[in-house]
């Protein structure tokens, strides 16, 4: 169906340091020519926007500009027919022939995602086969795109691709702190029988994430997991000599979150880093073999329900252990994953 839109981790790093001549800016196919009725949306857009909505559209497989706009012409019909929006509900489209189609273009909002429109572009990719990502063309082309946006003053340089969940319509960002809902439920300390300890205090909004592995062995029941964060906990207070467990917090396979020292607390993860930084640790070792889907699902749920409650700046980096400090942590299985998460920064 047209109508299945999946979220889709985003892919896409800022762009500064690129010179405008390494990126073609890619053609456009205007509205006219991929066959549209004209524009009857109003709702201005004040550029530059702060942030970027980046979304994959399945069902709409093409591979060549005839056939793709015959796609988006018929989305176009749903989006206004049995949606009641005014137009497609993106600002642009990247078809995985690497074509960028003009949806509501630069001037006007968008209909892709409530609380969003009037602050963001929002660029779905389409055209390719279900399962599969968006081609490199396309993601060269959406590439280009975004770096003319930029260059342009559509889009701030700035800008942010906040982290949404298919069931999240309406995290505003703007209003941090009023959403409870953005956050996956954490294991306190006492369920795993935490140390009682006095350590330094964090403060608070943290500047980056830095993801780390603790290169153990993995967990993928809620049994398992407590007891590895116990033994975790008297392996740094005791061989390492650390004030506490290290990290803020740890991921299981079981895809649950366990408050290691917790928002409120320094932890003894990175040298250098701890007093500005989160650490979350996935428990396992994935130098191999990447954490399953629902750990890596709520570590990012964790990541955005720290900028929602104010503990982490909206314009946090984030890392990889190794890239902060000499080791394999997070491991690269684990590491090729969050280089397309948001606000990677290698
Ligand atoms: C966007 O819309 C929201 C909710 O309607 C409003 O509170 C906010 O001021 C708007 N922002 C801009 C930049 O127009």
């Amino acid at each position: 169906s047209l109508t299945g839109h999946v979220r889709m981790l985003p892919l896409l790093l800022v762009l500064f340091a690129l010179s405008h001549q390494a990126w073609g800016f890619p053609t456009i196919v205007s509205r006219k020519e991929w066959g549209a009725r004209p524009l009857t949306c109003r709702a201005p857009l004040s550029p530059p926007v702060p942030f970027l909505i980046t979304e994959q559209l399945t069902g709409m497989e093409c591979q060549e500009q005839t056939l793709c706009s015959e796609m988006l012409r018929g989305l176009r019909f749903h989006s206004v027919h049995s949606k009641g929006w005014c137009d497609v509900a993106f600002n642009f489209l990247v078809g995985d022939d690497g074509r960028v189609y003009e949806g509501v273009g630069w001037n006007v909002q968008g209909s892709h995602t409530q609380g969003y429109n009037n602050v963001s572009l929002g660029i779905a990719f389409f055209g390719n086969k279900i399962g599969s990502r968006p081609s490199p063309a396309a993601l060269s082309a959406a590439e280009g795109l975004i770096f003319y946006a930029i260059q342009k003053g559509h889009l701030s340089p700035r800008y942010i691709q906040p982290l949404l969940l298919k069931e999240e319509t309406c995290l505003a960002p703007q209003h941090p702190g009023v959403s409870g809902k953005a956050c996956p439920d954490i294991t306190p300390r006492s369920a795993w029988e935490a140390r009682e300890t006095h350590c330094p205090h964090m403060s608070l909004p943290a500047r980056y994430v830095i993801i780390i592995h603790t290169a153990g062995t993995s967990c993928s029941v809620s049994m398992d997991c407590l007891s590895s964060v116990r033994d975790i906990q008297s392996f740094h207070m005791d061989t390492l000599d650390f004030c506490d467990i290290g990290y803020h917090f740890l991921v299981g396979q079981d895809g649950a979150v366990y408050e290691g020292v917790g928002w409120n607390v320094q932890g003894s993860h990175t040298y250098g880093y701890n007093d500005i930084a989160l650490g979350i640790a996935f428990i396992g070792n994935f130098v191999e073999k990447p954490p399953n889907a629902a750990s890596l699902d709520t570590a990012q749920v964790l990541i955005q329900c720290a900028v929602v409650k104010g503990y982490l700046d909206p314009n946090y980096l984030l890392v990889g252990h190794s890239d902060v400090a000499n080791l394999l942590s997070p491991g690269q299985a684990l590491y090729n994953i969050i280089k397309t998460w948001p606000h990677f920064k290698h």
